[in-house]
């Protein structure tokens, strides 16, 4: 039966923690304290060490507002540093990429070495009065921290660790990430129309399976698809059980059972969603990394990587790009189709047409059932102090998340 706009805005009935309020998605007082309690504290994955190998290359993103750069030093350390110049604020540089020996301000030209130090005030003798001076105008470092590959930067001096935050979020990818020495071989970026979570959220439930035309002939329909349990870690991370995923289901398609990445099965799917906004997807012979950086309520960056074995034959190579290609590509059948589906979401939530979003699938913590989402809104409560279910009021902070279903 259609409901009356009233009965639209009731609260739907389900347990607590089985919806969210969609003004979380576009409210911009939302948006604003997402980056301050939530961003500003928590690890980010940057890149990939695969992308600085020598010294002096450098990535450059932006994170929380900030502007960064992560780049290798001349003493072989992956450092971080807010891409700002010390005298008039300037970023210092713009390229996404590239190698630097000094990094320098194009504004008057004062430099800086790789590890911050500031080496060169033009004209330093104007600044001699007022006390300023190479030794007390370094860049500001911001903490840097890699694990199995995986650069992660902090902007908060006095959080945690990087090891202390992952806890074991990455012990399904331990063996893929760290048997070879790997590389970003594909890189593309998306500027979308949605909110970061709304991303986030389509890479943790699986129930949208059915949306994509090659899952549901590859995964849906293999024998065993449903009974995989997630496993919920502590801050808000999770993984699925693995699937031997039949890829020859769909037609053209060939199977994924030779040159494997490492620890991984003919077929073999594994997941992990790491807080807030990192996915790393493994198909067998191909592996995916994802992250976004939210830029408005309804607009979201998100960054692909795909990664191979470094060193491996063109051959392998060109296999590996096919099958990371043919799902995650810029044409890729799942990114395309993913975009889309958050995009339609963004849509009906812009202007409150729609009121509360259902995260209320409960399959016995496997498969399809919705429990990563309402452990992720569980951290997400936790940080933000507000309830998603209604955001209008600052809640006490609740305990730590649930720390898994097996
Ligand atoms: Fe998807």
């Amino acid at each position: 039966m259609s409901r009356t706009a009233q009965e639209w805005e009731e609260r739907p009935a389900v347990p607590e923690g089985h919806f969210v309020d969609s003004r979380i998605y576009t409210d911009p007082l939302i948006f604003n304290e997402e980056t301050q309690k939530i961003f500003n504290k928590t690890w980010k994955f940057a890149c990939h060490v695969s992308e600085i190998p020598e010294i002096g290359d450098y990535r450059t993103f932006d994170h929380a507002g900030y502007p960064l750069i992560a780049i290798r030093s001349d003493d072989g350390e992956v450092r971080c540093f807010v891409n700002s110049c010390s005298h008039r604020s300037s970023v210092i540089l713009d390229a996404p990429a590239g190698t630097a020996k000094n990094l320098t301000c194009p504004f008057h030209l004062w430099s800086y070495d790789t590890r911050g130090n500031c080496v060169h005030i033009t004209r330093p003798e104007g600044y001699e009065e007022a006390g300023i001076c190479k030794a007390n105008r370094g860049l500001r470092q911001v903490r840097a921290e890699t694990m199995l590959g995986l650069v992660f930067v902090n902007l908060d001096d006095s959080a945690g660790s990087l090891a202390d935050y992952i806890g074991d979020g990455l012990e399904t990818f331990s063996e893929i990430l760290g048997t070879h020495e790997l590389e970003v071989f594909h890189y593309h970026r998306v500027v979308m129309s949605a909110n970061w979570k709304q991303w986030h959220e389509t890479n943790m439930e699986l129930y949208h399976e059915w949306g994509h035309v090659v899952n549901r002939t590859t995964s849906v329909a293999v024998k065993g698809y449903h009974d995989r349990m997630w496993k919920l870690y502590t801050n808000g991370h999770g993984t699925l059980e693995p699937l031997a995923v039949q890829y020859k289901n769909y037609p053209g398609w060939e199977d994924r059972a030779q040159k494997m990445l490492p620890g991984l099965t003919e077929g073999e799917f594994r997941v992990v969603d790491l807080f807030p906004n990192t996915t790393l997807i493994a198909r067998s012979t191909a592996l995916r990394i994802d992250t976004s950086t939210p830029i408005a309520p309804g607009k979201t960056l998100v960054e692909y990587r795909g990664l191979g074995i470094k060193g491996e034959s063109p051959e392998d190579r060109a296999m590996r790009q096919k099958h990371h290609n043919q799902f995650w590509g810029p044409l890729g059948r799942n990114v395309s189709e993913d975009v889309l589906f958050v995009e339609k979401v963004e849509r009906a939530n812009r202007h409150r047409a729609a009121k509360h979003g259902i995260i209320a699938r409960r399959e016995g913590g496997r498969g399809q059932d919705d429990e990563v989402v309402r452990s992720f809104y569980r951290e997400w409560k936790r940080q933000m102090r507000r309830d998603p279910e209604d955001i209008t009021q600052l809640v006490d902070a609740p305990s730590i998340s649930a720390t898994g279903s097996n």
